[in-house]
């Protein structure tokens, strides 16, 4: 079983992911050693926080596909952004600074971990709204979770995207992700489990063991959706690749 990441922090020296080449490279292969052969990098776009972190982003990407093109030709390689929210925001997509998933139209969505539900419901509405699909970045990990699983459920019957990192499953947010997490498989709410990994020592790619336990809860076929399928059919490849 081969799996989709749309979600990682691999890039380096552009966020709070790998720092050095080095390290992007060894991030890269931790995750193939793990099964992944699909990869959207999404680095943060929040320049309030990041700065402007586009002429790096495009270097460290060259050369990230220049290494895969070199040693694992196997792999499918995309970019994204992870966009962190905020009024206006539409205008980085559009001219081009925040990128969308493969250049397709779905768009990784993150949020202040403590925004309130009015907040989120409205950013993901302003992206609907201007045609774009968004995906809200591991919502197990925001405390309008408290609120229960109707927030998920209202956003996702309006066409939003669910996506859930690994770790959570694993218990490296805590108790309350992890139960989160679990609720959502549960109600058949969640799309996407990515990794959303930052590094090789903390926040790594651990897709493969939560694939399993992910099987055992809700099925093979929840699970090769959640880990490859839904991501492909985003990026607009063929299942079997
Ligand atoms: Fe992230």
């Amino acid at each position: 079983m081969y799996f989709a990441d749309i979600h990682c922090h691999m890039l380096y020296g552009v966020d709070d992911g790998a720092r050095t080449k080095e390290d992007m490279i060894a991030m890269f292969e931790k995750s193939y050693a793990d099964n992944v052969r699909t990869v959207c990098v999404t680095p943060h776009f929040h320049p309030g926080y990041f700065g402007d972190n586009t002429e790096k982003t495009d270097k460290a990407y060259a050369e990230l596909q220049a290494y895969v093109a070199e040693h694992h030709p196997d792999v499918k390689l995309f970019r994204g952004n992870e966009l962190y929210f905020k009024k206006g925001a539409r205008v980085w997509i559009e001219d081009g600074h925040c990128k969308t998933l493969g250049g397709t139209n779905y768009v990784l969505v993150d949020f202040r971990e403590g925004e309130n539900a009015e907040n989120v419901t409205d950013g993901v509405y302003r992206l609907l709204n201007a045609g774009y699909k968004p995906v809200l970045a591991h919502l197990e990990r925001y405390d309008i979770y408290k609120r229960g699983m109707s927030v998920a459920a209202s956003l996702k019957m309006d066409g939003v995207l669910l996506q859930a990192d690994s770790g959570s499953f694993l218990g490296d947010f805590g108790f309350w992700p992890k139960r989160r997490a679990k609720q959502l498989l549960k109600a058949g709410l969640l799309d996407i489990v990515s990794s959303d990994a930052h590094g090789v020592t903390h926040r790594c790619t651990n897709m493969t063991e939560t694939f399993d336990l992910v099987e055992k809860l809700a099925g093979r076929n929840v699970a090769e959706d959640l880990f490859a399928n839904n991501a492909k059919r985003i990026l607009g490849i063929d299942l079997e690749d």
